[in-house]
């Protein structure tokens, strides 16, 4: 919350990046210093004793009538001061658990899906963006999260925020970003062979230029579409079943698609256009081609127009001659 606090990467823990990890960190070290002041005390007047009384001549151990008899007092102390202690770590614990839990009401919500093995973010204004979650720096942000397979697991570090991603239920978390930069988002729960290269970046920007990011639709400046495209089919992992060399896979060749007759697995026949498309992207059971399996995910909602445009500039360019595929150009 104030400049100090934003920095701190201290001996023990990872820098501070929100709100929450000050919190967190505060909690972390009353424990850590109550146990130490602690485990000195122990330590110190054990070994003081041990030397004390060590074995030497002209000092036998005490006969059971000289022996200390009980006192009131040392075991009244030995039972209240374990106790307020442990009452103070229960409420800066829970005082800081609750923070964590609770987000504040105007938080933006951000839904996130994690699916073997990537993280999907949807923002409220329709943005979603793949492997990068990009938030705004002071504003508290609420992250809805499901799971489209088996246990994840959200974490980031310098938030000091981790949460598992359940297939079949939401969990949320929450944070309150308080520097501007990039940091790591993992996946900590082992969800197969692709878990260790389950890693998005968290990117956290002033509120300016996060409003500019979302207005632009995920656009990149200066990049022809047809290459925002081939970053997107590989980004949103539509190579793993559709090649661009003409092999088939689990779904059909991209290249020299576009502009050409498809022949439906109904026995209909359609020409590959830029609507055709558009439906097999975001409805694929729409059209589902002759000889293959309709399996392929919806993408309904995942992409918006800026993006479905570049996936269709790209697949147009393995056409050749910017999507004429040896016919008259209809669509225009
Ligand atoms: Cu997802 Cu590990």
């Amino acid at each position: 919350m104030s400049e100090g606090t934003g920095a701190g990467a201290t001996l023990w823990m990872p820098e501070q990046i929100s709100s929450g990890a000050v919190e967190a960190d505060f909690a972390w070290n009353v424990v850590l210093w109550v146990a130490t002041v602690l485990f000195a005390l122990v330590m110190g007047a054990m070994i003081y004793l041990v030397w004390r009384y060590r074995r030497r001549p002209g000092h036998g151990p005490a006969s059971a009538a000289e022996a200390p008899d009980h006192s009131g007092k040392v075991e009244l102390l030995w039972t209240a001061a374990p106790t307020l202690i442990v009452i103070v770590l229960f409420f800066v614990g829970f005082r800081g658990f609750l923070g964590l839990s609770v987000a504040p009401a105007e938080a933006a919500e951000i839904n996130v899906t994690a699916e073997r093995w990537l993280w999907t973010f949807s923002y409220p204004e329709g943005m979603t963006s793949v492997n990068e979650l990009r938030v705004p720096v002071g504003k508290p942000v609420k992250l809805v999260m499901s799971s489209k397979d088996v246990i994840h697991s959200f974490f980031v570090p310098e938030l000091r925020v981790k949460r598992d991603v359940l297939p079949g239920r939401y969990t949320t978390v929450w944070f309150e970003p308080t520097k501007t930069g990039e940091w790591d988002l993992l996946c900590t729960e082992y969800c197969g062979t692709g878990h260790s290269a389950m890693l998005a970046k968290l990117v956290v920007q002033e509120p300016k230029a996060y409003d500019e990011w979302l207005q632009s639709g995920g656009q990149e400046e200066g990049v022809p579409a047809a290459e925002q495209g081939k970053r997107l089919f590989s980004k949103m992992a539509c190579n793993t079943c559709h090649t661009i060399d003409g092999a088939a896979s689990t779904g059909p060749t991209l290249k020299g698609l576009f502009g050409h007759e498809v022949k439906l697995a109904n026995g209909e026949r359609v020409e590959a256009d830029e609507n055709y498309l558009r439906e097999s992207i975001t409805n694929p059971a729409g059209k589902v081609v002759q000889g293959y399996q309709p399996v392929m995910p919806v993408f309904k909602g995942l992409l918006n127009q800026a993006q479905l445009d570049a996936l269709i500039a790209y697949v147009k360019s393995l056409s050749g001659e910017g999507g004429e595929g040896g016919k008259k150009g209809e669509g225009q």
